[in-house]
């Protein structure tokens, strides 16, 4: 291995960079999770997570990666054998399912072709056949960080609504929550899944669940066997500050930090600052004459972009290049998209010359290992952010 000299660029579309001020927030000395500091500290936490999830509802915080978020929407709220209607959407929407079969529910999985997000009326169409009310819940991964394709989730909701149907709306946040505009409670949505490691910018160690009234009161009936995801005793704990186990004390210190960093920035701006970064990618990727994976322009996610190969050039001999020579990680390809694309994260702690020096290596690495693309992608990216920074 070679000396490498400099920060590593860490542009995998999570975990993401973790800013110096978290990693200080994080090196502090362990404290009693039965003691008074440290239920200042979860209620404050707590209550900053409302205001990310944009809800006047519970949030848990469970000590965990997202996929355990994503069994306890689950686990909490539905019954053996119940029906849940999901999305092919890529390859984390994929994973989701295979969970909730895992769990013994019926899935409906409408196949899509992993370029796409989830159609409104396909959710329409499907609640309006159900006149019995089989289905249960509607699973909709919000960005597919697979694939760089965000979902219209209030769309969704408005299908839902139209159809008159009752189901529980579960969404996965894990590559927008802090990153791209979301709104738990206007959008109706029952449980919001999300993890720490992506726009939160933490590492990874919290899986977050946001709950509805409506989620909460299904809860009281749904069969699943739960015990450590299960809701009951983390709410009742959470009232006084504490947890049921052992909390990820240190990550809540890093929470709290990130918390207020995303607030001095303003959420609003936060989600600014994404769309823009992607829309200044999006150029790079156009003058490189490369393809974006995502088909449909309103679904281009503000958080990573994918990038087709052209003729069958492997994406993995690319980013092992980059990676070596100088020392970025960029997305590799999941599922079927192995070696056919490589993702381009530009989510959490991020500015205008992080994306530069992000999109510089690109270009490089292009060059170097005579990918056929054009130069060009990091002009038309600093032209476009030279004219739109204030
Ligand atoms: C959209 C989405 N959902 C779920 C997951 C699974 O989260 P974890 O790997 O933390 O379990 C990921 C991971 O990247 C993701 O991007």
């Amino acid at each position: 291995m070679t000396f490498k000299s400099g920060r590593h660029f860490l542009q995998i579309p999570g975990p993401t960079n973790v800013p110096d001020r978290v990693l200080r927030a994080l090196s502090q000395p362990v404290i009693d999770h039965r003691g008074p500091e440290f239920s200042r500290l979860s209620l404050e936490v707590l209550d900053g997570l409302k205001k990310i999830f944009k809800t006047s509802g519970a949030v848990v915080v469970y000590p965990s990666s997202g996929t355990g978020a994503w069994e306890a929407s689950l686990a909490n709220t539905l019954s053996p054998g119940d029906k849940v209607l999901m999305f092919e959407t890529g390859h984390f929407a994929t994973l989701w399912r295979n969970v909730a079969q895992r769990l013994g529910l019926d899935v409906d999985f409408v196949p899509g072709d992993w370029r796409h997000g989830v159609d409104p009326k396909i959710v329409a169409t499907k609640l309006e056949a159900d006149s019995e009310h089989a289905i249960k819940a509607v699973g909709v991964v919000h960005n597919e960080t697979s694939t760089g394709v965000t979902s219209r989730v209030a769309d969704v909701r408005r299908a839902m609504d139209r159809a008159g149907h009752p189901a529980l709306l579960l969404v996965d946040t894990i590559s927008s929550l802090a990153s791209i505009d979301y709104c738990h409670e206007e959008w109706g949505v029952d449980v919001t899944i999300g993890c720490s490691q992506k726009g939160l910018m933490l590492p990874p160690g919290l899986g977050l669940n946001a709950i509805s009234a409506k989620a909460l009161a299904a809860s009281k009936k749904a069969r699943l066997a739960r015990s450590y995801w299960d809701w009951e005793p983390m709410l009742s704990d959470n009232k006084n500050g504490f947890f049921p186990y052992t909390p990820a004390t240190n990550l809540l210190y890093g929470l709290r930090e990130a918390l207020q960093m995303l607030f001095e920035e303003g959420l609003d701006q936060v989600f600014a600052r994404h769309k823009r970064h992607a829309e200044a990618t999006r150029r790079a990727v156009n003058a490189w004459n490369l393809e974006l994976l995502a088909l449909d322009p309103q679904e281009c996610s503000p958080s990573l972009t994918a990038v087709l190969m052209p003729d069958g050039r492997g994406a993995d001999t690319l980013r092992t290049l980059i990676l070596e020579r100088f020392d970025m990680s960029l997305g590799t390809g999941l599922g079927k998209l192995k070696d056919k694309i490589f993702r381009i994260g530009h989510l959490g702690a991020f500015n205008d010359l992080m994306l530069a020096g992000t999109l510089c290596g690109v270009e490089m690495g292009l060059a170097m290992s005579r990918v056929p693309s054009s130069k060009g992608g990091v002009a038309a990216a600093l032209d476009y952010l030279s004219s739109t920074a204030h």
